[in-house]
């Protein structure tokens, strides 16, 4: 009798379940055989990942068998926070905790697997105790598993160590190989690592209409993960980012992983409701931060993208024919952006309607030296070219209420950057700058290094904490892709980390990617997208580019709600804006901090729908953006408050606009309407709309109430 019911104990020690908060989601967690641990997660009763291993492989040994489970503990958790900005006031972070201590047998080390579940998904993460046998070690391998119970559909961006710019795939998982195979031999990219790893976020929906999205959150001191595909099975195993020396992480307990998350639901709106990422990071380290502020801004930037002007002040390389860094001794090349004049030009455009500030690239020395890549190359981050007044500019644009914004491309020189990091962040808070857009173009040197290995990592964090110290809000673009930490340091009001709007200037990108976006880049925090492009014949701002632009003026309109950004840009130049100002209103009026977010339709790839009530201001916005086909909308006004009547003033497709054939197309009609109002809007394809409320006049009742 003894005999069997310590064998029942061993046994019950050995599974162990977690439910969520609603009971919707269970985990199962068990050791299998030789004590390795796998777990498992059901949503509604249906497998989303079936059975999955974890553990770490060292350099010298490994921990992922011989466990036994020293101890489990189950806590629950329910508090509301509130974010400096974002999506709402006050986030809910309710969930069920449960923390397997592992005890390795054979060399008696120690190791937590600490699973948070929530009602729309999972996080978990490894964490290494304080111990005599495991002080300092190198991750070789982390061996984390999603086991997938299908050949899902997934939108996915091939893995890669050094750009996530690239436009989504959406494709069945069995098919990812052939795809990739045929890009890399395509030559589309050098850099894809292999034929079967993609980046996360990746989002997935099952035939069954399960949809699920793996990510992670709080990647701190640890390599970004990248998932590599077993197309046999459909296990996905994290592949984490390399070091020079090929070795993925150096660690010193006590310390742990960044958190694996699945978030997963039956309706695609959840995965965009869901701030699983956000509730897995630490809370706010800035004590005050009375100087984080939303931006809205405009900038010198467009007409480099597009190629109408040059971020360098002279075509002579400096490293080859010159051998003075007095640049006023070499020719201009007449096509510099950032001089005294345009910047005036723009500084009074933002004053006049209404923004925050004026963005200026190519403002600093070395642009002209930005192929001197046999040695490191050294931007400067103080010295002005010489075309480029910054003190009289300064005063210029202090003189109209609007602040400039630095700009700081690295060129991946990241030695030279931490070298001047203090000296630019001084010289910037000397000259009344309190935001930086910051840039990781090129290789990293030190060569070796890419842009999300650890090192890497630990130099964003660098750069951003650094800035805090100096009050400065950074937007850094090539960086890893984010998870969440703008928690913890709100001074992060945006990032690029994905094929932003830039490359509808330079080739164009899919129709739908603006539907996959939320659904992946933006489910680590918010992207510089820099949307707000009229004029979708490139060729009218540079005669040698022939790119088209792939989306309507709707589209652009309706990307200031749907992606939702503390930080948003009107990315075109001021006099394509002035030849629509009835549509370059919506972008004048609308906020970039909520209090209130309702997700109204979603599918990735082919609509989201989004309406968000301003923070402080109460006033409601509603976008679409529309993807790879023609949408028609039916949404439900019943965010607003009952009992009163609105105006809603409608930016949409016009019945006959067309992303390639007519994109200004649009129409602007004002309806009234009340919370018991339906609404229905068809968008074309890469089209969508933009919809600004306002409380009713006696002037409007003339307009048509919607029903
Ligand atoms: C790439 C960035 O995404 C873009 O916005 C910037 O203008 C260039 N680098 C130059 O720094
Ligand atoms: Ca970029």
């Amino acid at each position: 009798m003894i005999a069997i019911a310590s064998l029942l104990t061993c046994q019950a020690m050995q599974a162990e379940e977690l439910l969520s908060p609603s009971g919707d989601i269970k985990l199962d967690f068990r050791l299998a055989e030789g004590g390795a641990p796998v777990y498992s997660l059901e949503y509604k009763g249906e497998p989303v990942i079936a059975e999955s291993h974890l553990g770490i492989r060292l350099n010298n040994s490994g921990l992922f068998d011989w466990f036994e489970i020293a101890d489990v503990s189950k806590s629950e958790f329910d508090e509301t926070w509130e974010p400096v900005w974002g999506e709402e006031s006050e986030i809910r972070d309710r969930h069920n905790e449960m923390a397997v201590t592992l005890r390795q047998t054979s060399s008696d080390r120690r190791m937590v697997i600490r699973f948070r579940l929530f009602d729309d998904g999972l996080g978990f993460r490894y964490e290494f105790p304080e111990q005599g046998n495991l002080v300092y070690f190198v991750i070789a391998d982390e061996l984390t598993e999603f086991a997938m119970t299908g050949d899902h559909t997934a939108w996915w961006i091939p893995g890669d160590y050094d750009t996530q710019e690239y436009d989504y795939t959406e494709s069945r998982l069995s098919e990812i190989r052939g795809l990739l195979e045929g890009a890399v031999s395509g030559n589309l990219s050098q850099t894809i690592f292999s034929s079967t790893g993609v980046q996360t976020a990746l989002q997935m929906k099952t035939d069954d209409g399960i949809y699920i999205n793996l990510h992670e959150a709080a990647l701190v001191n640890y390599p970004a993960m990248h998932l590599e595909l077993d197309d046999e099975k459909l296990v996905f195993k994290s592949h984490l980012t390399p070091d020079p020396n090929g070795d993925m992480a150096y660690m010193q307990t006590p310390c742990t992983t960044p958190w694996r998350t699945v978030i997963v639901s039956d309706d695609a709106r959840d995965i965009l409701a869901s701030r699983i990422t956000l509730n897995l990071n630490e809370p706010c380290k800035i004590d005050d931060t009375s100087w984080i502020r939303p931006y809205k801004y405009v900038g010198v930037w467009w007409e480099m993208i597009t190629g109408k002007s040059s971020w360098s002040y002279t075509d002579d390389l400096r490293s080859v024919h010159i051998d003075t860094d007095d640049l006023t001794k070499v020719k201009p090349n007449g096509r510099h952006g950032a001089t005294t004049e345009n910047v005036r030009k723009y500084i009074d455009f933002a004053a006049e309607n209404g923004f925050d500030g004026v963005l200026v690239e190519g403002w600093n020395i070395g642009w002209e030296d930005w192929f001197g890549n046999m040695k490191e190359r050294v931007f400067d981050f103080v010295t002005p070219y010489p075309d480029f007044d910054l003190p009289g500019l300064r005063d210029y644009a202090a003189s109209k209420g609007v602040k400039l914004i630095m700009h700081h491309e690295t060129s991946s020189s990241i030695r030279n950057y931490e070298r001047q990091l203090d000296t630019a962040y001084k010289f910037m808070r000397e000259n009344g700058y309190d935001a930086v857009k910051s840039g990781y173009v090129g290789n990293i040197i030190p060569k070796g290094n890419n842009h999300y290995n650890q090192w890497m990592v630990n130099h964003y964090l660098y750069a951003l904490e650094k800035a805090a110290g100096y009050h400065i809000m950074v937007n850094a673009h090539e960086a890893v892709r984010p998870t969440g930490l703008c928690r913890t340091w709100p001074n992060l009001i945006g990032n690029e980390s994905a094929r932003g709007n830039e490359y509808q200037g330079m080739g164009g990108s899919k129709t739908f990617h603006v539907t996959v976006l939320p659904f992946t880049r933006l489910i680590g925090g918010p992207m510089d997208y820099t949307p707000g492009i009229f004029e979708m014949d490139i060729s009218k701002i540079n005669p040698s580019n022939h790119t088209h632009a792939n989306f309507t003026i709707a589209n652009q309109l309706g990307i200031y709600v749907v992606m939702s950004s503390p930080l948003q840009m009107a990315a075109d130049l001021p006099e394509n804006y002035e030849r629509f100002p009835d549509a370059f209103q919506f972008i004048k009026d609308v906020a970039l901090d909520w209090s209130e977010s309702r997700y109204l339709e979603a599918e990735p790839g082919k609509y989201v729908t989004v309406a968000r009530k301003a923070k402080g201001l109460g006033q409601w916005f509603v976008g679409n953006v529309t993807g790879d086909s023609d949408h028609v909308s039916t949404v439900s006004f019943d965010f607003l408050d009952p009992g009163k009547v609105y105006v809603a003033t409608v930016y949409a497709d016009a019945p006959d606009a067309n992303y390639l054939t007519n994109p200004q197309a649009y129409t602007i009609k004002e309806y009234r309407c009340t919370s018991k109002s339906s609404f229905t809007q068809k968008a074309v394809e890469g089209g969508g709309y933009a919809i600004s409320f306002r409380e009713a006049g006696p002037a409007d009742k003339k307009l048509k109430m919607l029903k």
